[in-house]
């Protein structure tokens, strides 16, 4: 089991924090309609509160300290449109991953795919999904991993994200975060690049 590592996977206060941004939030669409990118086997589609138990599961399996189930619930229902489920046929939630939305800045709070469905392409393709539903106004997805967490780290600077600093003592065991940047082009609203 990993250890705690994605952005968010702080003290409790700063889970706190996260819940006071989001409870102040009320500029995010609550509904999210089904839909998906086929990838092979996986379907990649938005979550739904049907998904939960199955993510809590994924949660509980791919992280030593797992969020909250209430904070991961929360999310859903503040993040519907940057909250997205790997689902692997027949009806298997393989993965998940979620962000927020802030002005210009999306934060990435957890990525976690189950451990029997990795090095697939899973978590690739969830980012991917996320980084292709981001609002035309963010321009950049930000996020803190774990130093140690040499899977996540490829995985993320395979997709594009730059290494921008360290935070010391960032996790509740005390360990160092590394903070990874992905720069969006500008998008015009229908997702096409401006001139
Ligand atoms: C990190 C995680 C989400 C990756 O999910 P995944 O579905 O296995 O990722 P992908 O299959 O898309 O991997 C993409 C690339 O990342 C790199 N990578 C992924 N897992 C790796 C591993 N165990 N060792 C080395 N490289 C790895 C590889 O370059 C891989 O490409 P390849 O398989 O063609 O070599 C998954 O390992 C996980 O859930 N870990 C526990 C939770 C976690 O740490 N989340 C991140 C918090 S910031």
């Amino acid at each position: 089991m990993s250890s705690r590592i994605c952005d968010g996977r702080h003290s409790r206060s700063a889970i706190y924090n996260l819940f006071q941004e989001l409870t102040t939030r009320n500029d995010l669409p609550h509904s999210a309609a089904p839909d998906g990118n086929g990838l092979n086997n996986i379907l990649v589609r938005f979550a739904s509160k049907q998904d939960l138990e199955a993510i809590y599961g994924v949660e509980d399996e791919s992280f030593s300290d797992p969020y909250p189930h209430d904070l991961i619930a929360k999310l859903l229902r503040d993040c519907p449109n940057t909250f997205f489920v790997a689902e692997y046929s027949p009806a298997t939630i393989a993965g998940y991953c979620v962000a927020s939305e802030k002005g210009k800045s999306a934060h990435l709070i957890s990525i976690g795919v189950l451990r029997k469905y990795r090095r697939r392409g899973i978590g690739t393709a969830l980012i991917q999904r996320l980084l292709a539903n981001l609002s035309p106004t963010v321009k950049e997805l930000r996020l803190e991993v774990k130093r140690d967490n040499r899977e996540a780290i490829v995985l993320y600077e395979e997709l594009g994200f730059k290494q921008v600093g360290l935070i010391e003592n960032y996790y509740q065991d005390g360990s160092t975060a590394l903070k990874m940047l992905f720069g969006l082009q500008d998008k015009d609203a229908s997702g096409g690049e401006t001139e």
